[in-house]
């Protein structure tokens, strides 16, 4: 999701991913008080439209979580040297389908630029230096590439977001390393989750790590809430300060997918509006999963 953390003035995109410029999107929706149930004491200010899920929307939820899981474990399996993109796009496409969900991509949002294109398939595959939002083609992986495959379903309305990274044949000692690192920097975040924690505390644990290692964070795109919509607030950033932010709550569901780049961390867009490379050319690893907040801790609906 583009973050909107530079991006509040009325005229920029906005934050959702949508495309739309922020006024004609979730500017109204940000001003509005959103409470998740009538016993519920009046949300205060910056509680605003964080959706705390009731039991219903969270077996729901979790049913979506684990298709996903499914989805991402099949690909597991069949992914090889030789594969094209749009092959692993037509087999969670079809899969999807076939068990009464549809692929929460496919005609998404607009990106950026001329055409406003809606997103074109049903995963996003994003390849080697591509950060995130790459669209599966016929480009064949070769021995040393490095692929992150993000499924998001969409089953009887409910939402789940998950993404891995796959290695196909040998790659170098620094690229294992990026895609291990990444994996922990997810791990890490998860391990912050419980009720009363700040964001901060997720995105400070996430960096630390990444910069331990001499990799960099991306910060123009975050994690979100999740489940009722595809992209809901609050943003998860993958940086940040302990202790600072929006306190964690019993029932939220959210997504968290660090984007580490083994050089410098600043992006940009593709002429489809879509694909975020690393700018400097450099390769990029993301991990994803969404989770709950429980009255304990937390539980990965995506694991
Ligand atoms: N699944 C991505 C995420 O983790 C969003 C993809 S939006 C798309 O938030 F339109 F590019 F599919
Ligand atoms: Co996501
Ligand atoms: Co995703």
């Amino acid at each position: 999701m583009k973050t909107a953390a530079n991006l509040i003035s009325r005229n920029a995109t906005c934050w959702c991913g949508s495309g739309k410029k922020y006024k004609k999107c979730h500017l109204l929706i940000d001003q509005k008080e959103v409470s998740a149930s009538a016993e519920e004491p009046k949300p205060k200010r910056k509680d605003r439209n964080i959706i705390i899920k009731t039991e219903e929307q969270i077996d729901g939820i979790r049913k979506s979580c684990q298709m996903t899981k499914d989805l991402l474990d099949m690909v597991e399996e069949r992914i090889s040297v030789g594969v094209t993109t749009n092959e692993i796009d037509e087999w969670v496409h079809l899969e999807t389908l076939a068990r009464g969900a549809v692929p929460a991509p496919l005609n998404y949002g607009r990106g950026q630029g001329r055409q406003r294109m809606p997103f074109p398939k049903s995963i996003c595959t994003s390849l080697n230096e591509v950060i995130c939002h790459g669209i599966p083609n016929s480009q064949a992986l070769r021995n040393g590439d490095i692929l992150n495959v993000d499924v998001t379903c969409n089953f009887h309305g409910y939402f789940g977001d998950a993404s891995r990274m796959f290695v196909i044949g040998e790659v170098p000692d620094r690229t294992r390393e990026l895609v291990e690192v990444t994996r922990e920097c997810l791990n890490l975040g998860i391990e912050q989750v419980r009720p009363n924690t700040k964001l901060g505390d997720i995105g400070h644990a996430i960096q630390e790590h990444a910069e331990n290692h001499g990799f960099s964070v991306v910060r123009d795109f975050a994690g979100h809430g999740v489940g009722i919509e595809f992209h809901e607030a609050p943003q998860i950033l993958h940086y940040g300060e302990p202790g600072i932010g929006e306190a964690l709550r019993e029932n939220m569901i959210f997504t968290i997918e660090p984007m580490i780049n083994i050089g410098d961390y600043a992006c940009k867009v593709l002429g489809d509006g879509w694909t975020a490379v690393t700018t400097d050319g450099t390769l990029s690893a993301q991990w994803e999963h969404t989770m709950l907040v429980t009255s304990s801790g937390v539980e990965v609906l995506t694991a």
